[in-house]
C-alpha cells in the first residue's frame, strides 16, 4: 500500500511526526502489510524556524518531494501547489493521499488528489469555526467535502460532519494526533531552562543578558499572527498597548513573533514601542520543543493559534484565545477545557485576564487525546483499508 502524506506549514509538522513514526513501527511489526510512505512538503513555510527546525526536533525524515511553492497570495500558493503536486501523483501513483489540518497545502493537495481519482484521508476533519472570512475555514470545508475518510479529533467534529450530510462510514473518531507529539516530548523538555530559551531567542540581541530568571507560573506567553489581529493598526495597537501596559507591568511577557506580525508592527510604526517595553521579550518564532517548555510553566497564554489552545487544554495553562470564534470548542471552559474566547476587545481581554489570574478548575483531558491517535490511524489503514 502506498500513502503520500502532505505537509506545508508550521502547524502541520507536529501532526505528521507521529504518523510517520507509527507507520515505521507498523512496518517493523507487520512486514507482510507494509505501508510505503512518501512525504511531500509543499514548501509554503520554508524558513528554518518555521519549517526545518521542526523536522529536526521531531525526527521527521527529509521530505521525498519539496514543491517549494513559498509565500504568495492564497491563489498563488494553492495554484502552484496543485500544479506541482499533480506531477508527484502521476509519478508515484499512490493508493491514498493523507492531508492534515487546514492550511493551504491541505486543501490544494486534497483537491488535486481527488481530481486524479486518488483516495483522500483528512486528519483533523470536522472542525468548524463558522467564520467564512478565515481562509482555514474554506480549506476545512472543501477538504472535508471531498475526502473519502474523515478522521476527527473529537465528537463535536463528528456531529458537524453528520449535520453536513457526510455518511457515517466515512467518519472515524480517532482523537487528536497533535497530542501524540506533546505526550512524546513533554518529559524530554521538562529539564530545559526557561531563561536560556528566552535569552537564546531574543530578537533584540543586546537585551539577552537582561533576561531575568523565570520561575514557573510567573510569566505570560503571547502569540499573534491572524489577519484579524495583526493586519490593521486599529486592532494591533491597542493589543500591544494592553500587553505592554497591563500584562508586562505585572509579569514578564514572552512573545515569539510570527514574521507577518514583525512586518506589521514595523509598518504601523509600533516596533519601537514593543522594543522599548522592559518586560516584553520579543523572540524569534520558537521550535516545537522550546514552545512546549514555555507553555508547560506559563501562568497564562494569550494567543490566536488553534494548536496552542489545544495544548493549553492538556497542560492546564489558562488560555485567552484572541478570536471571536473557534473551530475547537472542545478546548473551551464550557466544555471542560482551559480556553476562553476574548476576541480583540481590550476590555474583554482585561476582564478575562483578571479572572484567569484568580484561578479556576483544572481542565479535563478530552476523550482520546491520549497520545495514541497515530497508532489508531495506522491500524485503520492496515486492517480496514489495506489493498
Ligand atoms: C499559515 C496558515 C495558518 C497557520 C499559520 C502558522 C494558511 C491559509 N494559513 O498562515 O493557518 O496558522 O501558517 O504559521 O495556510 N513567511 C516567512 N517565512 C516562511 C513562511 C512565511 O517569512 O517560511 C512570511 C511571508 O512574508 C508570508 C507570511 O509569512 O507572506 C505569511 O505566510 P503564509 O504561509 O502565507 O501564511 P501564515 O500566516 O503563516
Amino acid at each position: 500500500m502506498k500513502i503520500i502524506s502532505v505537509v506545508g506549514a508550521r502547524p502541520n509538522f507536529m501532526k505528521i511526526a507521529p504518523l510517520v513514526a507509527a507507520i515505521q513501527q507498523h512496518n517493523k511489526a507487520n512486514p507482510k502489510r507494509h505501508i510505503e510512505h512518501i512525504l511531500v512538503h509543499t514548501g509554503q513555510h520554508y524558513d528554518i524556524p518555521l519549517s526545518e527546525s521542526f523536522f529536526k526536533e521531531l525526527n521527521i525524515p527529509d521530505p521525498d518531494f519539496n514543491l517549494e511553492v513559498g509565500s504568495g497570495t492564497h491563489a498563488e500558493q494553492v495554484g502552484k501547489t496543485m500544479m506541482a503536486f499533480e506531477k508527484v501523483l502521476h509519478y508515484i501513483k499512490p493508493d491514498w493521499v493523507v492531508v492534515v489540518g487546514d492550511v493551504n497545502a491541505t486543501m490544494a493537495c486534497s483537491v488535486t488528489a481527488k481530481k486524479e481519482n486518488v483516495k483522500c484521508c483528512h486528519i483533523e476533519a470536522g472542525l468548524r469555526s463558522g467564520d467564512m472570512s478565515m481562509p482555514e475555514e474554506i480549506n476545512r470545508l472543501v477538504t472535508d467535502r471531498i475526502s473519502d475518510l474523515l478522521l476527527t479529533p473529537d465528537r463535536i467534529s463528528v456531529e458537524n460532519l453528520r449535520k453536513e450530510g457526510v455518511p457515517d462510514e466515512k467518519i472515524r473518531f480517532v482523537g487528536n494526533i497533535m497530542i501524540d507529539t506533546l505526550e512524546a516530548n513533554r518529559e524530554k523538555v521538562a529539564g530545559f531552562n526557561l531563561r536560556d530559551i528566552v535569552a537564546g531567542n531574543c530578537i533584540i540581541r543586546n537585551r539577552a543578558s537582561a533576561v531575568p530568571d523565570l520561575l514557573p507560573d510567573s510569566y505570560a506567553v503571547v502569540t499573534l499572527h491572524r489577519h484579524s489581529n495583526v493586519d490593521s493598526k486599529e486592532v494591533l495597537e491597542p493589543l500591544l498597548n494592553f500587553l505592554a501596559d497591563e500584562v508586562a507591568a505585572v509579569m514578564p511577557v514572552l512573545f515569539p513573533i510570527h514574521p507577518r506580525t514583525v512586518k506589521q508592527l514595523k509598518t504601523f510604526g509600533l516596533w519601537a514601542r514593543a522594543e522599548n517595553t522592559a518586560s516584553l521579550w520579543m523572540l524569534q518564532p520558537l521550535g516545537y520543543l522550546d514552545m512546549l517548555r514555555l507553555n508547560m510553566d506559563a501562568k497564562i497564554m494569550l494567543t490566536d493559534s488553534g494548536g496552542l489552545q489545544e495544548e493549553c487544554c492538556i497542560l492546564g495553562t489558562p488560555c485567552l484565545t484572541l478570536r471571536w470564534n473557534t473551530e475547537r470548542p472542545v478546548t473551551l471552559r464550557e466544555h471542560g477545557g482551559a480556553s476562553v474566547l476574548v476576541g480583540n476587545n481590550v476590555e474583554r481581554i482585561r476582564t478575562e485576564f483578571r479572572n484567569a489570574l484568580a484561578g479556576g478548575a483544572a481542565p479535563k483531558r478530552p476523550e482520546l487525546w491520549d497520545g495514541h491517535t497515530a497508532e489508531r490511524i495506522v491500524a485503520l489503514f492496515a486492517n480496514e483499508y489495506y489493498e
